[in-house]
């Protein structure tokens, strides 16, 4: 078994971790839960050697176990998948699986390619990825790059795997064979230690739970003694609040109007229209052409035919800054990682960088004065985790990453926004917040918004209608969502029978 015992991890300005004692046993699934800040990370990273805590000790069955470096971590028999996604893009696929072992493919100083690349083949396979290991990484999708990491700890036989939101950018069909893998490492004997924010997915799953409240050790519980609003308690400290948002009075004033919009290989002349003060979400399942559409409309990509007006009028948006800064249409993206947040760069950057045309004079230079307050007043609003405005955004946590990835496109002030997936990753208190966000922008603001969603409670609980995509195409739409109590059992039926 593994104990970690009083671990004290302390950052410029934050105690990560406060006096944290956890014990893990072989052959258990042991997810990790607590809301987005809570230390999740910091405790993983720990373990596998990349950041050493100032105070506490860890056994790995019964002896000191100190790691210094990942490296190390591997050596006793501990892997992991992180939450940030690290792969070296120009390196093949088989390359990055074999990445930390490379040294036991290599015989008087000849590298074994064959019998690297049959190696990842299995694990790859295993993972359900129909992909050779000859291939570069860099071009995979961010879901393909998550199952090489996967397919990476899996083929290290470690006796303590730990996953860090393993299924956050994976389809429920790639989620659930992963979920059989996990069973399938129990029976192994070996140890799982699982964070995710979806209670669901670790009640179904996971054996124990083990809970982080602000950097402190909130308790241990069985999973089969517990319900979700214990879970949600104990992240928490409170009952989770879902109450029905209210009702949106949308005009008649259509702020965006797609028509006959087609790309080749892709969309054959879709119709689509937004309304002052709607929310319109669109559901399927990732790769259904939702995220693909909203970047031919922002001009992140180019369509083949097809119109789109803005306030009545035609319009040709050439690129992402023409569409923010002629046309106030932003567009959140999915990818915060790699497309919505310069990571090196600090909170306040990334939050103001929408709008330094605004605050630049005649001089070319910023008013950083304006920068600061507007900055601040933006990290209040959205409730940003962080120890001030000066810290690198790579250092926040995940969620709260997230919520600068959303904040930026406020600041910009858009009157239509898209916004794709804006929960994947985020706490269950972080998420109600967001989702009152985005109401009141719809709801106070008279902002119209776009909602990419593969979380149907979320989309069913904001938005006015629904789109219902499917390879391309638009296959269904739900109306009248704000004119009555939904309920959700309806709804989903609805959105179920287009599909
Ligand atoms: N490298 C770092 N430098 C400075 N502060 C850090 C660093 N890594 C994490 N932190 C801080 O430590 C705290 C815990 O972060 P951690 O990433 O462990 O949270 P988490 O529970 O994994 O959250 P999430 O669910 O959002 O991923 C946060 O306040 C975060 O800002
Ligand atoms: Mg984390």
């Amino acid at each position: 078994m593994l104990e970690l015992k009083n671990i004290t991890k302390i950052f410029p300005g934050v105690k990560a971790l406060n006096d944290v004692s956890i014990t893990f046993k072989r052959g258990e699934i042991h997810a990790l839960m607590g809301e987005n800040g809570a230390g999740k990370s910091t405790l993983m990273k720990i373990i596998t050697g990349i950041h050493q805590a100032e105070m506490g000790e860890m056994y790995l069955d019964g002896k000191l176990l100190k790691n210094k470096s990942f490296q190390d971590a591997v050596n006793n028999s501990i892997n992991m998948v992180s939450q940030e996604i690290q792969v070296i893009p120009e390196s093949t696929i088989g390359e990055n699986i074999i990445l930390d072992r490379i040294n036991n493919f290599k015989k008087n100083g000849i590298v074994d390619w064959k019998a690297i690349h049959q190696i990842a083949q299995k694990y790859l396979e295993l993972v359900g990825l129909d992909i050779k290991p000859t291939e570069k990484i860099g071009g995979l999708t961010a879901a393909q790059k998550q199952l090489t990491q996967i397919a990476k700890a899996l083929s290290s036989h470690a006796k303590y795997i730990l996953m860090d939101e393993p299924t956050s950018s994976l389809t429920k069909y790639e989620a659930d064979n992963l979920i059989q893998i996990v069973k399938k490492l129990k029976q192994d004997n070996v140890c799982v230690i699982f964070v995710s924010h979806k209670i669901e997915e670790v009640m179904v799953l996971c054996d124990k739970v083990s809970v982080l409240r602000d950097g402190q050790y909130a308790g241990t519980r069985d999973c089969k003694d517990i319900t979700r609003q214990d879970i949600v308690k104990l992240m928490i400290g409170r009952e989770e609040v879902d109450e029905h948002l209210g009702y949106l009075d949308t005009s008649d004033d259509k702020v965006l109007e797609v028509k006959g919009l087609s790309r080749y290989g892709q969309f054959n002349k879709i119709d689509m229209e937004l309304y002052k003060g709607e929310i319109l979400g669109l559901y399927g399942l990732v790769g259904s052409g939702r995220t693909e559409l909203a970047k031919l409309i922002i001009g992140a990509e180019k369509m083949d035919s097809g119109e789109i007006f803005i306030g009545g009028e035609k319009v040709s948006i050439k690129s992402i800054s023409d569409s923010l800064y002629r046309y106030k249409l932003g567009y959140i993206t999915e990818n915060r990682k790699e497309e919505g947040l310069i990571l090196s760069d600090t909170v306040l950057n990334n939050l103001s960088i929408t709008i330094w045309n605004k605050l630049t004079n005649k001089f070319r230079k910023i008013n950083l004065k304006q920068e600061k307050i507007l900055g601040s007043q933006m990290i209040n609003k959205i409730k940003v985790k962080t120890p001030s405005s000066d810290t690198p955004v790579g250092n926040l946590s995940g969620g709260n990453q997230q919520k600068v990835s959303i904040g930026k496109w406020l600041a910009a002030g858009c009157d239509v926004l898209i916004i794709d997936e804006p929960t994947v990753g985020v706490d269950v208190g972080a998420k109600e917040y967001i989702h009152e966000l985005i109401w009141k922008l719809a709801k106070e603001e008279g902002k119209s918004i776009i909602l990419i969603s593969s979380d149907m409670p979320e989309l069913i609980k904001l938005s006015r209608r629904i789109l219902v995509f499917r390879e391309f195409e638009i296959v269904g739409e739900v109306k009248g969502l704000n004119e009555k109590e939904y309920k959700y059992e309806e709804v989903s039926e609805l959105i179920g029978e287009c599909m």
